[in-house]
């Protein structure tokens, strides 16, 4: 990432640029608007492959190679991607059997993008040849500072050549049929394999599947599209040594393991699409960012997409408010990524996308989004200095896909066990508490957090539940929720009390049963709040009651237990307590673990976070979502406008930002 910025000279700003779908004309425009803009940065060739080979191994980078010197000369750097994700028709009629296939057995054709299926041997070779011509062609290019593989890995096919994969990995896993049997608990409805051939991907089915088989499929096509990038990382690498990443799917999407791509990759890179309006689209950019920090270990990431006017509600796109685009791209500088890019430079007059916001909209420059697009750049351009400082967070939520995949199984006790709508939730009061949070595994060590939150940690592997003991007897505050540890990572119940066993002696409780809740009934609890979703019988084996049932079945059973264990503690939470309830807990957390809101004391819809360099100074981000204006008791010299916040504080007017730069 060093690399990128100091190439750069600071921050990257920019976004998808697509000249192959205008003329010479706009082309000339583009340079100026880019220069008045502030774009230092394009993503070059996402969705080229047709161009760049208009036949099999056919090459033609003339195009390519104008576009390039042109942007070179304009003082815009390329990120240069490759194409695959987005394979040509040709590729179609020469490899009909590298077409998805869908759960329920129906072929995709070419006509959108994403047509094909990433564990086609054909597609695979193809996607390699392209990524070598492109890296052996523009590897030392001058414009070219970094690279792009691919789009979004996300599609799942389940064709013969996935069944195929699949089994080779099943092989690598097991060894033998007889662990393969044992781990999917086949003894049940009659499903043992006698051959590794009678193994498909879970196709459509009568039923319910089996959940080990379509977790470990979910495990295999992470792991397939692990290894296909890894490949056209390779191939680049033979030819460049520019940092090389992909750009990560939204939060709501867990085809990957995310875990391990972040390993895998020079820099994260994520793409973050608000889904809600408002506060709620601040909130959103919060867990996106810090979700794509956590992936790369805390270091410097990327935003490589996002929209200029576009927030995503349900069944329609709505129009960002004035200064949106400025808080948004601040969020997520904020929590440390290297700048803002956009999808895309220009609104396309035609394809699919057509009415997809761009930097540059169909009513061109004199627009407001434009000049706002200009002011961020401006913006953007005056944070260089905070390049390679990092985010410093004193909560973590444990957050990890077998739980996910596990969590999304048809035939648990309630559908409205939600992971991903746990996790933002966890995540959510603690940012509305003003509280930095990091994503951790559950195997991580955990112990530079103050606070630790598993809000659906559903399956625990032995060294997940052992990394939480040791977490516990060291010293943390670890709270930890319902039905959680329940299975092991085969999707195995644990035998003899959840949660697993090592988490069970933390939480000093048992839990004996567990009693889903019917559909909007509420559980009163002992202080007067209530519980949804979910209620269990529990036993205190050490762990003292704080909130008890006080009506139903479980009428003076404990609902939150709290645990001193070794020199830390562990809370255990029974159900879904109601916002107000479960705000008021995990303040009552942060308080017992010391951990602190980065700034003391701030008006409601003001978010504050800070980034911290190696040499003592740090940047203090103030971002006002409110309506309402607000005076802000912090010093430091505002690298956005310029001033110094006096000893009177800070003026933020209603969606006014600063970023303060501080000496720690
Ligand atoms: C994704 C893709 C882009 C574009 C945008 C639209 O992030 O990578 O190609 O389709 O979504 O929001």
């Amino acid at each position: 990432m060093q690399r990128l910025t100091g190439r750069l000279g600071g921050l990257a700003y920019g976004g998808d640029y697509n000249p192959e779908q205008w003329d010479e004309q706009v082309w000339k425009e583009d340079d100026l608007l880019m220069r008045r803009a502030g774009v230092n940065l394009a993503t070059v060739g996402v969705f080229s492959w047709a161009l760049l080979e208009p036949e099999e191994g056919r090459f033609d980078f003339g195009w390519l190679d104008a576009q390039l010197d042109r942007l070179h000369g304009n003082g815009v750097a390329v990120d240069l991607a490759t194409p695959t994700a987005s394979p040509p028709p040709w590729f179609t009629l020469a490899h009909p059997e590298a077409m998805p296939v869908t759960a329920d057995g129906t072929r995709l054709t070419h006509g959108s993008r994403d047509t094909y299926c990433l564990a086609s041997p054909a597609y695979r070779r193809a996607a390699v040849r392209i990524a070598s011509a492109l890296a052996e062609r523009y590897g030392t290019h001058p414009a070219v500072a970094m690279w792009h593989i691919h789009n979004e890995y996300a599609t799942v096919c389940w064709c013969e050549q996935s069944a195929a994969a699949f089994r080779s990995w099943l092989r690598a896993r097991y060894g033998t049929l007889d662990a393969l049997n044992d781990s999917w608990g086949t003894a049940f409805w009659s499903q043992r394999y006698g051959s590794w051939e009678q193994i498909t991907p879970p196709r459509a089915t009568q039923w319910h599947h089996n959940p080990g088989h379509t977790l470990d499929f979910r495990r295999f096509w992470s792991d397939e599209a692990l290894a296909a990038y890894r490949e056209q990382r390779d191939a680049i690498r033979a030819h460049s040594g520019l940092p090389v990443t992909t750009n990560l799917m939204l939060p709501g999407y867990q085809v990957l393991d995310l875990w391990r791509f972040g390993r895998e990759v020079d820099f994260v890179g994520i793409d973050h699409y608000p889904d809600a309006p408002g506060t709620d689209a601040a909130a959103d950019t919060a867990f996106g960012a810090d979700r794509a920090r956590s992936f790369g270990g805390g270091k410097p990431w990327l935003l490589i997409e996002q929209g200029a006017s576009t927030v995503y509600a349900g069944d329609r796109t709505l129009g960002k408010q004035p200064g949106e685009m400025l808080r948004h791209s601040l969020g997520h500088i904020a929590r440390g990524s290297e700048g803002a890019l956009f999808f895309q430079w220009r609104q396309s007059r035609a394809g699919a996308e057509l009415w997809h916001s761009a930097m540059v909209p169909h009513a061109g420059a004199d627009t407001r989004i434009f000049r706002e697009a200009a002011a961020l750049g401006e913006a953007v351009a005056r944070l260089g200095e905070l390049a390679g400082s990092t985010v410093r967070a004193q909560a973590a939520v444990l957050h990890d896909a077998d739980s996910w995949w596990a969590l999304d199984t048809r035939g648990l006790p309630s559908a409205e066990l939600d992971y991903p709508g746990s996790l933002r939730r966890a995540h959510r009061t603690l940012w509305d508490a003003g509280v930095t949070t990091d994503f951790a595994h559950p195997e991580d060590d955990l112990s530079r957090y103050r606070l630790v939150v598993a809000p659906a940690l559903y399956l625990l592997s032995d060294a997940g539940a052992e990394a939480l003991h040791r977490y516990v007897e060291g010293g943390g505050t670890l709270l930890v929720q319902h039905f959680c540890g329940a299975v092991d990572e085969r999707h195995h119940a644990r035998l003899g009390g959840y949660p697993a066993g090592p988490l069970r002696t933390a939480l000093g409780i048992r839990g004996e049963e567990y009693r889903p809740l019917a559909a909007g009934e509420t559980v009163a609890l002992s202080d007067g709040s209530t519980g949804t979703v979910w209620s269990e019988s529990l036993r205190c084996e050490g762990a003292e009651p704080v909130l008890s049932y006080a009506s139903g079945m479980l009428a003076g059973q404990p609902a939150l237990t709290r645990h001193g264990f070794g020199r830390g503690t562990g809370w255990y939470l029974s159900t879904r307590l109601g916002d107000p309830g479960y705000a008021a807990l995990m303040a009552r957390l942060l308080e017992d673990a010391g951990a602190a809101p980065e700034v003391a004391g701030l008006p409601e819809g003001v978010e504050a976070v800070r980034r911290h360099g190696e040499d003592g100074r740090s940047w203090l981000f103030l971002i006002n979502h409110g309506g309402q204006p607000a005076r802000i008791t912090v010093a430091g010299l505002d690298l956005l406008t310029g001033a110094e916040a006096g000893p009177d504080g800070l003026h933020l007017p209603a969606g006014g930002a600063a970023v303060l730069r501080t000496v720690d």
